[in-house]
């Protein structure tokens, strides 16, 4: 099978795919099979991320890697390498995913394709019959998001996302602690995302390395041009919009996915209201006139109202080795290095996401209270679910995924649309201060202008952004304030890579 081939011949195979679900595949093979009989699976790129869930399934025997997908023949080699390395056998390499969803004897995929690719891999994998683990965030965007939790219902397939805190005893009893009352009343959560990133290079024009297929790795999104923009083809993309979300929605669907669940919000919320910038590079560079590029804020403060409770998720690509924010940092124990996490703040007492597997509680005064420590394994919760086709069982379904990355969404769209707002530090004040939360937004403001200062940013030179407050319907999912914001809401597809709408799935 060849991407040229024609849309209605497309259509029809998926169409016959999706009619054909429940007689093949995934539901036929896996159900009632002992925990001895093999699933095989397709892992879908796998440079970087891929390579962990090519770890999971190659040390499992009751799993079989039958395909490695990727447009990349280098790193589909890798793939394979390490599949034959471990298990013995060599699985089959294509590069285009759309020959596994074909293949009538795979059970279920596992994605870890950049992320403008999540949504559609999953639709299509769903509407023929397979099962899906999905990386995070698992869309681009919020109707995708919407498309994906759909298709799982409609073609009664366990997706799971790769939020994999939701499996570690070490937050789930945290947040259970939580939900039972230790640290009294819990209305706040802030997450933050304090981890460098330097530049990733000048932009301009950069050769696509020859063995790839950059049609298919666009996909979904423009083929903009036969170069890239950046200098490095894999990972980077994350900061270029057109295909990732920046670290809202790189590191973010993590934190927020915990604060959320956290707070007991299974829901968007109702507002938001993002300011930051693309800022520090020309200092890092010893070049006033530098242009990254990379296009996603790599500072970034969104504020998301729920009415009574409230998120706030921090980003800070500069350095954060000598950051002042002492009332923040003490709780991850050092002022140097990266700091990732939730803080919830109780009326009795704070808890705090430090690590994938460690949580602590705190009284009011800072003694510990607790400590909740412990991973598990997101990959066997998913395996567990494929055989028991429960998927209530499921530690992050794709409904949970779906809130978690449009957090990411919501926040970006804000900036994007308020990007060319340089505001002064007191026009930033003025807007803040009318902002309803339950942070203190102008202390937040302070300590951000303040890592910026410290990181060598002439805010008169290089003012940042301030976004626009944007209500949002959460049932409706649409914006009920801005036009401009609805109008980016989505992207507009290229044939044939095109994901339905939750109605047309
Ligand atoms: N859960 C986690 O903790 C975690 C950690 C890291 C990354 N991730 C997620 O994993 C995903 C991948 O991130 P990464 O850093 O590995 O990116 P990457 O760019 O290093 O790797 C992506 C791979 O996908 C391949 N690819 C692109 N389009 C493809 C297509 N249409 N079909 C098949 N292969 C295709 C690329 O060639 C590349 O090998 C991202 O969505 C990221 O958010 C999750």
């Amino acid at each position: 099978m060849t991407t040229q081939r024609t849309r209605r011949q497309f259509l029809q195979d998926s169409m016959l795919a999706a009619a054909a679900a429940p007689m093949f595949s995934g539901l036929a093979h896996a159900q009632g099979t002992s925990p001895n009989d093999k699933l095989l699976c397709a892992v879908i790129g796998c440079n970087g991320r891929g390579g962990d869930h090519i770890g999971a399934y190659s040390g499992r025997k009751d799993v079989e890697i039958a395909y490695i997908v990727d447009i990349d023949p280098k790193a589909g080699e890798k793939g394979c390498a390490t599949v034959e390395k471990r298990t013995g056998r060599r699985p089959k390499w294509v590069k285009d995913m759309r020959e596994v969803f074909d293949d009538k004897s795979i059970h279920f995929i596992s994605t870890a394709t950049p992320n403008h690719w999540h949504a559609l891999c999953g639709v299509w994998a769903m509407q023929a019959g397979k099962d899906a683990y999905i990386e995070k965030p698992i869309s681009h965007d919020i109707p995708e998001g919407a498309a994906l939790v759909a298709a799982a219902k409609k073609y009664g397939r366990i997706c799971q996302v790769g939020t994999q805190c939701r499996s570690n005893p070490a937050v789930q009893n945290a947040v259970k602690f939580m939900a039972d009352g230790g640290i009294g009343q819990v209305n706040f959560a802030r997450g933050l995302c304090y981890k460098r990133r330097k530049s990733i290079g000048a932009l301009g024009d950069y050769p696509i390395p020859e063995q790839v297929d950059f049609n298919l790795w666009s996909g979904p999104a423009p083929y903009t041009s036969p170069k890239l923009t950046r200098p490095n083809m894999h990972y980077d993309w994350h900061w270029q919009r057109l295909y990732g979300n920046g670290d809202s929605g790189n590191q973010g669907p993590h934190q927020t996915d915990i604060a959320r669940w956290g707070l007991g919000l299974n829901r968007h919320p109702n507002s938001v209201i993002t300011y930051g910038g693309r800022l520090g590079y020309q200092a890092e560079r010893n070049d006033p006139n530098y242009v990254d590029a990379g296009d996603t804020a790599n500072t970034e403060v969104a504020v998301y109202d729920y009415g009574d409770k409230c998120i706030v998720f921090e980003t800070r690509g500069l350095s954060v080795d000598e950051s002042a924010d002492i009332e923040i940092t003490t709780m991850f124990d050092s002022t140097k290095g990266n700091k990732i996490g939730v803080i919830f703040y109780g009326t009795e007492g704070y808890l705090v996401q430090r690590e994938y597997t460690h949580c602590v509680a705190y009284d009011l005064k800072g003694q510990v209270i607790k400590e909740f420590k412990g991973g598990g394994d997101h990959y066997d919760n998913f395996i567990q679910a494929v055989r028991s086709r429960k998927s209530e069982t499921l530690s992050s379904d794709a409904l949970q995924g779906h809130y978690s990355a449009a957090l990411a969404h919501l926040a970006n769209i804000s900036y994007y649309l308020g990007e060319n707002n340089k505001v002064s530090p007191k026009e930033a004040q003025a807007v803040l201060e009318k902002v309803a939360s339950r942070d203190q937004n102008i202390v937040t403001l302070n300590r951000t202008l303040r890592h910026l200062r410290d990181n060598g940013v002439d805010l008169n030179k290089y003012p940042i952004s301030m976004g626009p407050m944007l209500a949002f319907d959460p049932q409706k999912e649409v914006f009920t304030n801005s036009d401009a914001a609805n109008r980016i809401l989505h992207r507009e597809y290229r044939w044939p890579f095109v994901c339905p709408t939750a109605d047309k799935v």
